[in-house]
């Protein structure tokens, strides 16, 4: 919450500087509109050819977005300037298993990144920023957030659950998120990782489900996705920002979002996994506060316009232990310093919810047989207040 406090203010002050800079191009634009319009878009091209790598091979996908196979040691994270001498890694240092269930549950294959297509070896996927995302980015900064949460006090080093995937309906402005994060410290000093999946068509320039990260160092503004380096990719299809190409059915079959988290011993990276693959990782170094986290947390988000009604939050439906109704995290976990993942402890559940007039959310502890540790959260459209 306290990050989202401060994310406002900080984008409130971007959009009045935006407002201005606006108000200040168009004076110059009647006195040499030519000139002035071009040194814009040279700007912007400037940035987006520092974001955007030669790549070795481009793939157009379905959902609309381009994808660029780019040389994975040439892309876009190692321009951060912390990340000058570091060495990439291709797999942490700890082992996991895959695990099965029974549910009725659609596959994960290719559910989050490139589909008939895949990059070349030694290349990785990266959605490729338009000059279109430049501007709306600037655009993001008029939002007003209202989230709910599920949270533990203790020292953490990983997190993970699977997620149902659910298509909730959003408006221009509007984001609807269902995730998992670790956190630590407050105020200025927050850092955070926050992955799942959400709606936001300012982001993406659609209405579709997309595979999302946020990540935010101290009182810098935090990135979506790759937006600003940091995120080293390392695997061949799955990608950060890409559309989820299916979603659940009510009371129907579930599409899944398998997230887990976990700080490397050993090089204190942050190793992100989707679908129990291995997708990349956030280093160490991107963090002024991040050697552990003390909070750790599950459940949704919406943003709106201030004075607008938030959006649907999950399915839309209100938590009732029916997991074909309301969206739901199962098997739950983190770890502590065992560094093993256990079911976290019912007695240490804290719920942080600042909209309890349209959503809830609900830990069930261990529901025991494919469920595991699970919570379910959400709630239809309605106003917040304020
Ligand atoms: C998203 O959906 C709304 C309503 O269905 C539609 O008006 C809008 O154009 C869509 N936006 C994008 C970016 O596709
Ligand atoms: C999370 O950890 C638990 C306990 O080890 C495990 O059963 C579950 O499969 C893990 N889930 C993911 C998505 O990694």
């Amino acid at each position: 919450m306290i990050h989202h406090q401060n994310k406002r203010i900080v984008k409130m002050m971007n959009m009045l500087f935006f407002v201005f800079y606006l108000a200040t191009s168009t004076t110059v634009y009647t006195v040499d509109s030519l000139q002035r319009m071009s040194k814009d878009d040279l700007e912007l091209e400037r940035q987006l050819s520092l974001i955007n790598k030669s790549p070795i091979k481009s793939i157009h996908v379905e959902a609309g977005y381009i994808v660029d196979c780019v040389d994975i040691y040439k892309q876009p994270a190692f321009d951060h300037p912390l990340l000058q001498n570091h060495k990439l890694l291709i797999k942490p240092s700890f082992e996991r298993k895959d695990t099965q269930t029974s549910m009725k549950i659609s596959p994960t294959k290719s559910l989050y990144g490139l589909q008939k297509v895949s990059c070349p070896k030694g290349t990785v996927p990266i959605r490729r920023v338009t000059k279109n995302d430049l501007i709306q980015d600037k655009y993001l900064f008029n939002d007003h957030c209202s989230c709910i949460t599920f949270t533990f006090r203790w020292s953490y080093y990983g997190v993970n659950g699977t997620t149902s995937v659910w298509h909730p309906s959003v408006v221009k402005g509007q984001e609807s998120a269902g995730h998992l994060y670790v956190q630590n410290g407050n105020g200025d000093g927050t850092n955070k990782i926050v992955v799942g999946w959400h709606v936001f068509p300012q982001l993406y320039n659609d209405n579709y489900t997309h595979l999302y990260t946020y990540w935010k160092s101290g009182n810098a503004n935090g990135c979506y996705n790759i937006l600003c380096n940091g995120f080293v990719q390392t695997a061949q299809i799955y990608f950060v920002g890409s559309r989820i190409s299916r979603t659940s059915v009510y009371r129907g079959t579930m599409t899944e979002l398998p997230i887990s988290l976990v700080q490397d011993p050993a090089s204190k990276n942050w190793w992100l996994s989707v679908a129990f693959k291995t997708i990349g990782y956030f280093p160490a170094h991107l963090f002024s506060n991040l050697k552990e986290a003390d909070e750790v947390g599950w459940g949704g988000l919406t943003v709106t316009p201030s004075g607008t009604d938030s959006p649907a939050m999950g399915t839309g439906g209100l938590p009732n232990g029916d997991f074909g109704y309301a969206c739901y995290f199962r098997n739950v976990a983190y770890q502590t310093v065992s560094r093993k993942f256990i079911g976290p402890v019912t007695s240490l559940a804290a719920t942080l919810n600042d909209c309890p007039n349209c959503y809830n959310v609900r830990y069930y502890g261990d529901k025991g047989g494919q469920f595991g540790y699970s919570l379910q959260f959400g709630g239809p459209p309605c106003s917040c207040g304020k």
